[in-house]
């Protein structure tokens, strides 16, 4: 079959074929067509691990899955910051799904974090589309670099879990274009995936699976998408509508039922046969991609091999990429910790670590460090003490008693130079499927810090979650804090790695830490009601909120602490046609070689239209030794300067002076520079219904209606008062002397002369 164009082996298909074609044979494969040579293709999750599912396909995750690296979670990649490093992650994980037969790998998941509640934000990158974009396709990149295809996901506004496989994202054109879409609109762009996922939920009332407007129009006419659409798992309400908007493929099969629609609907004339030609055109490509990867079929089996690539630097891999992950949120100078100290390790989560969330992305690990391992391999002997301190799981008739598990967590850490105190979210509080009810970290787990502070108060917390917690109440009792996400297979030998300083944190907040639920952007909009949710905070979202609103915060986007210290300085920018090039000087000025990302933010006081404040354009993750000082050249592309203008329903660069800020977070400006930027000319049609000051702004408009206005332009005091007046309106005010459809005629005119007809 790869002999022929996938539009030649479509047409040898029969009309119940290419039906079938275009669905799912089972939960996790296409259905293949044997007569044409068509195999069936493995799809299986996803995103930062392989789950190949052993035998009866549950699909949720309980069921048992083949052994597979588990890489940090996207909460852990996204504070990275570093493209190249998870280019490295997404190539590990190609080589493990094309070990394992499987043909496309379900991710990333690039979804913008909106609330701290989403219950699924550990599988997403970030709140702003730039890093989500640039971090999404690295991972893109990697992966398909072994011939396996990834799955761009949940496209798109499927920001909550609540209702999920309902809700309409009831959000306005200019947040839809500039925050929910844009990172995914970068990642088809630059990266080329070969399917992408449409989401369960409703758009402004359609829902993905069926909405041409986001499949057909903006997806493929706008951003030159030429892969296949997939849908979620049970997202497809009704196929032939799917289909007719740009639907390829349905997920998991529907055992012919939806079929039987297909074919209905095409006999009907209900259907054109051309579409559904077109969809299964793009199953045939995909089918022939994963065939090219090694010449055979990749359709795998439910019991392949566990291995077929390197375990062993996979886990590393992994461990590398986790400890990159930490953010250093706190340290009075307390860390990094010397061998010789004696340690007392208090918490569960230090011996039974956190290293990812439940639903369909949970991974099978193919081993497994835990934090206390990682200590004891960089403590000197017996430097390490360890108590529990509290319960993970359910308590059975031999277990301690809290206050037993407390006591014992005083007595260790009483006895030590430091304690080490391992805490977060349980396991069940954030999953797939549902949200959290709140960002606060479990009361017993708070007192037990207050215990052990009180014992002894040089306390170091490494917090667990896979969404961000308060910290107020954590900050105030200890010396530092390190905010370990879910971290994946390696993270509890990761986290020891930053602890000694053998790995100087750099990772950076990829999510605003807010002192309270209360602050954040979406509260009083999550997650709505009676079916619909309604994006109210627009485009403020994350750092755009608190920035704009002057909201203090706990910590802000892309604040990382490290063991040493950069300076930055001669800031240089200067715009071209492809938007501005950024060059600016870092400096380690410590004693210790590190890593620093460098951000770069632009802003527009002036501007006419609603903006944040500052938003991120582009960043670097680079590493400086002890005392080096080096330029670094930063592009900012003009396309991310713009805007989408809903007058005109395009891209716009509005013209300015534009700040450059570039610094160590989004609250850690250290220099500065302000560019001219020339605008892009918007060609917005005048007519009656534009305002007396959008006419007059434009000097042939205004003369065709001066005449007819000449009684009211003579008084500025008046010219104010109805300057946002409809100037057909005006006009037809008694007295003006002009016919108003008249002067409509001669705007008309002056429009098509200008090509806007
Ligand atoms: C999830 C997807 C996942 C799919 C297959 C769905 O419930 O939303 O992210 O890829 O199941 O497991």
């Amino acid at each position: 079959m790869l002999a022929l164009t996938p539009e030649e082996v479509v047409a040898r298909l029969t009309l119940e074929e290419k039906a079938s074609l275009t669905s799912g044979s089972s939960f996790w494969f296409t259905q293949g067509v044997a007569r044409a040579g068509i195999p069936e293709v493995m799809l299986t999750d996803g995103p930062h691990g392989v789950r190949k599912q052993r035998g009866g396909a549950d699909h949720v995750g309980l069921a048992d899955s083949e052994p597979a690296t588990c890489f940090p979670p996207a909460v852990a990649l996204g504070s990275t910051f570093d493209p190249d490093l998870l280019e490295r992650v997404g190539a590990a994980l190609g080589e493990e799904a094309a070990a394992q037969g499987v043909g496309v790998l379900l991710g990333p998941g690039i979804n913008i974090k909106r609330s701290p509640l989403c219950g699924r934000n550990f599988e997403y990158l970030s709140e702003d589309p730039v890093v989500s974009g640039v971090l999404g396709a690295a991972l893109v990149r990697g992966l398909q670099s072994q011939g396996v295809g990834a799955s761009l996901k949940h496209f798109a506004a499927n920001n909550q879990e609540a209702d999920r496989m309902r809700v309409s994202a009831d959000v306005d054109e200019r947040p839809l274009r500039e925050i929910y879409l844009r990172g995914f609109q970068r990642v088809v762009t630059e990266a080329e995936p070969w399917t992408l996922m449409c989401s369960y939920n409703k758009i402004n009332g359609t829902y993905a699976s069926q909405n041409r407007w986001l499949l057909t129009d903006v997806l493929r006419d706008e951003w030159g998408f030429r892969g296949l659409v997939m849908s979620d798992w049970g997202a497809v309400d009704d196929r032939v509508a799917g289909v007719a908007a740009g639907l390829d493929l349905e997920m998991p099969s529907s055992e012919g039922r939806t079929d039987a629609e297909i074919v209905a609907a095409v006999r009907a004339g209900s259907l054109e046969e051309a579409v559904l030609d077109v969809a299964a055109t793009r199953v045939v490509d995909l089918v022939q991609k994963t065939l090219r990867r090694d010449g055979h079929a990749s359709s795998g089996s439910a019991h392949g091999a566990a291995d077929g690539y390197d375990v062993d630097a996979h886990h590393a891999l992994a461990r590398e990429v986790a400890a990159r992950s930490v953010v250093l949120l706190e340290n009075d100078g307390i860390l990094p910790l010397a061998p010789s100290t004696r340690v007392a390790a208090i918490g569960a989560f230090a011996a039974q670590p956190r290293y990812q969330g439940a639903g369909s992305s949970l991974i099978n690990p193919t081993r497994l460090d835990s934090a206390l391992d990682g200590l004891r391999e960089h403590a000197a002997e017996g430097a390490v003490t360890y108590a529990a301190g509290f319960l993970l799981g359910e308590a059975d008739s031999s277990s301690p008693t809290a206050d037993e598990l407390v006591r014992e967590a005083v007595a260790v850490a009483a006895a030590s130079e430091v304690a080490v105190l391992f805490i977060g979210l349980p396991a069940e509080l954030e999953s797939e499927g549902y949200d959290r009810a709140d960002i606060e970290l479990p009361v017993e787990q708070l007192a037990l810090l207050d215990a052990v502070a009180d014992a002894n108060p040089r306390v170091v917390v490494v917090l667990s979650n896979g969404g961000v917690v308060r910290v107020g109440d954590v900050t105030k009792r200890s010396a530092a804090v390190v905010e370990a996400w879910l971290l994946g297979q390696a993270g509890g030998t990761a986290v020891a790695d930053v602890l000694y300083g053998a790995v100087n944190p750099s990772g950076r907040l990829a999510e605003t830490i807010p002192h309270r639920l209360q602050d954040s952007p979406a509260y009083l909009d999550f997650p709505g009601e009676h079916g619909h949710v309604r994006y109210g905070e627009g485009l403020f979202v994350g750092y755009r909120w608190y920035d704009a609103r002057d909201v203090d915060v706990a910590h802000p986007f892309g604040h990382g602490l490290s063991y040493t210290t950069f300076e930055y300085s001669e800031l240089s920018v200067t715009p071209d046609a492809e938007g501005l090039a950024v060059s600016v000087t870092v400096t380690n000025t410590g004693e210790r070689d590190g890593r620093e990302v460098v951000q770069v933010y632009t802003r527009l006081a002036s501007s006419e239209v609603a903006r944040p404040l500052r938003e991120l354009k582009a960043f670097a993750s680079v590493a400086l030794a002890a005392g080096e000082s080096r330029v670094f050249e930063l592009r900012v592309a003009r396309a991310d300067l713009a805007c989408w203008d809903i007058r005109s329903g395009a891209w716009v660069v509005e013209g300015g002076s534009y700040s450059v800020e570039v610094g160590a977070s989004s609250r850690d400006i250290r220099v500065r520079a302000t560019v001219p930027v020339a605008g892009d000319e918007v060609a917005v049609p005048l007519t009656l219904d534009s305002s007396l000051d959008e006419v007059m702004a434009d000097p042939e408009a205004a003369e065709i209606v001066r005449h007819g206005l000449s009684r009211f332009l003579e008084d500025p005091d008046m010219v104010k008062l109805i300057g946002s007046a409809p100037v057909g309106r005006i006009l037809g005010f008694p007295g003006t002397g002009v016919v108003p459809a008249e002067v409509g005629a001669q705007l008309e005119r002056l429009n098509a002369e200008r090509g806007l007809g």
